[in-house]
């Protein structure tokens, strides 16, 4: 990558420092010359930043609805590429840059945007393929890491329409003994019917049966809001139903949820890989634990059966660091992190654009490193806005998300050393009006819940912390 920027600048410096001839204007950096013998071309220009900033998603078995991966494919779209990156609606990127250093920033500079423009701009020229840099050798079968381990998902038939509930599934974990994950990729066939998925490693609990997912029934309105609001995206009793992988027979008896989900590792869109390499960190998961899935489908239109498969790389080494995350979520074992969000008090008004939902404040109790952001609201959210209060008073936006977009959860990396006693203050805002063109509906009161059409405002933040540290070492409720 590195290499790459260098040569691109070298070709910059080239045609900036090139002899004019008889007075020609010296072309500004990816602006071609005024007789078009140097117009940009794909292969010397253009594929490079694609390489870098595209083909995670635009490559066969991707996300992205077309491949960057060569002239032939990008070549119709050069249009379309043009107008995407000069509105920065492409790559996916919303961190407001004035705020924070994300070392995963794949937003466009804009000497990249202007070459790409004038690539389009002057013809979308292939040029000569010796030009090009070293195509990137993604790994087969769409991961993006090579996994050293897969756990293939019972397959699951999602239907054209209708409301799908958050469904709980335990599967064994592949790992035999003791192992540190070093990065993890959740992969779905199908990903236009999930809306999210996530999964945590627990341990073995003989009294509940593998294979089997259990959900609760929750009364829902006409237009799929829940009948009873109580502050939780979705209850933990009442009437359960049982169905086994492979079977459409359900049974319902009326108790308890057995299965606690959370939010260890999450595929959302736009958040495809948790890698933890780069920060030589790992998660321990202990020898025979479970897996315990939570699997949230969502209608697309078609009838589709999806069958997700989880990739992890392992190390032998044990890391000095570990990695641990604070969500937000139901079934966490720290009452402290289910609370922060005060989600009994968020209540958007109908018709309001600018509704501010209960912040969050946690103030840490020892010197940590955060290592990631990870805003999450549903349609409905409009802004989100982390602010450190370090011990001396002084304030910090450590990362500021100005037009939060449901459809693009996206992971901001970064390294944040945090001295104890400081807080993080977390702010969503919410858009319950017309202006907003994801809202399903502005005449309606919206409450915290699990559907895309109910709201969520969870300020997830991933740390590195020492090997014995826990979660409930390092944060407090304010
Ligand atoms: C994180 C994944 C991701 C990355 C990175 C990404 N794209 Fe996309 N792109 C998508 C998805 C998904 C869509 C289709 C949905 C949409 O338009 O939002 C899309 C759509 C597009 C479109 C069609 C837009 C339209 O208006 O129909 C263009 C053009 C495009 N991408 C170009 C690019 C270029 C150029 C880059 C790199 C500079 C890039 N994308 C990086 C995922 C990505």
């Amino acid at each position: 990558m590195a290499i790459r920027h260098i040569l691109l600048a070298l070709v910059f410096v080239g045609l900036m420092v090139g002899t004019p001839v008889r007075g020609e204007e010296v072309p500004k950096p990816g602006e071609a010359g005024a007789n078009g013998a140097q117009a940009p071309t794909f292969y010397k220009n253009v594929v490079g930043i694609f390489q870098e900033k595209c083909q995670s998603c635009h490559r066969p078995n991707q996300i992205g609805p077309f491949s960057l991966l060569d002239y032939q494919s990008a070549r119709p779209w050069a249009k379309a590429i043009k107008s995407a990156v000069m509105e920065r609606k492409m790559p996916p990127w919303l961190a407001n840059p004035k705020y924070g250093h994300f070392n995963n920033d794949r937003s466009l500079s804009q000497a990249e945007i202007d070459t790409i423009a004038a690539w389009v701009d002057k013809g979308s020229l292939a040029g000569d393929a010796k030009d090009a840099p070293a195509p990137v050798r993604w790994p087969d079968g769409g991961w993006t890491v090579q996994p050293d381990t897969v756990v293939d998902l019972p397959p699951y038939a999602v239907k054209a329409a209708g409301v799908v509930e958050w469904e709980s599934v335990l599967i064994p974990a592949p790992f035999k003994e003791d192992t540190w994950v070093t990065s993890v990729q959740i992969l779905p066939s199908d990903p236009a019917v999930v809306h999210h998925m996530c999964f945590e490693f627990q341990k073995y609990n003989p009294d509940l049966p593998f294979n089997v997912y259990e959900w609760v029934e929750i009364p829902r309105e006409d237009d799929g809001a829940a009948k009873v609001y109580d502050g939780r995206p979705h209850p933990t009793e009442g009437t359960i139903l049982r169905r086994a992988v492979g079977s459409t027979e359900v049974t319902r008896f009326q108790g308890k949820l057995t299965i606690k989900g959370s939010n260890q590792f999450c595929y959302l869109p736009g958040l495809t890989l948790e890698d933890y390499r780069p920060a030589k960190a790992a998660v321990l998961v202990p020898a025979g634990s479970t897996m315990a899935v939570d699997v949230h489908y969502t209608a697309s239109g078609k009838d589709s059966v999806d069958r997700t498969r989880i990739g992890f790389t392992i190390t032998k080494t044990p890391p000095v660091k570990k990695f641990i995350n604070l969500g937000g979520g139901d079934g966490d074992e720290n009452p402290v992190n289910s609370r922060i969000q005060d989600n009994m008090k968020l209540a958007i008004p109908p018709n309001d654009g600018n509704y501010a939902g209960p912040p969050a404040d946690i103030t840490f109790k020892k010197d940590t490193e955060l290592v990631w952001f990870r805003p999450h609201a549903h349609q409905r959210g409009k802004s989100a806005r982390y602010t450190l209060i370090y011990p001396d008073g002084r304030e910090e936006i450590v990362l500021d998300v100005p037009r939060y977009d449901f459809n693009w959860q996206l992971t901001y990396r970064t390294s944040l050393k945090i001295p104890a006693g400081s807080r993080m203050n977390v702010q969503f805002t919410y858009d319950n009006s017309v202006n907003n063109k994801y809202n399903p509906n502005p005449n309606k009161w919206v409450y915290y819940g699990g559907q895309s059409w109910e709201e969520m405002g969870t300020p997830n933040m991933g740390f590195l912390v020492d090997q014995n540290t826990k979660k409930e070492d390092i944060i407090k409720e304010q």
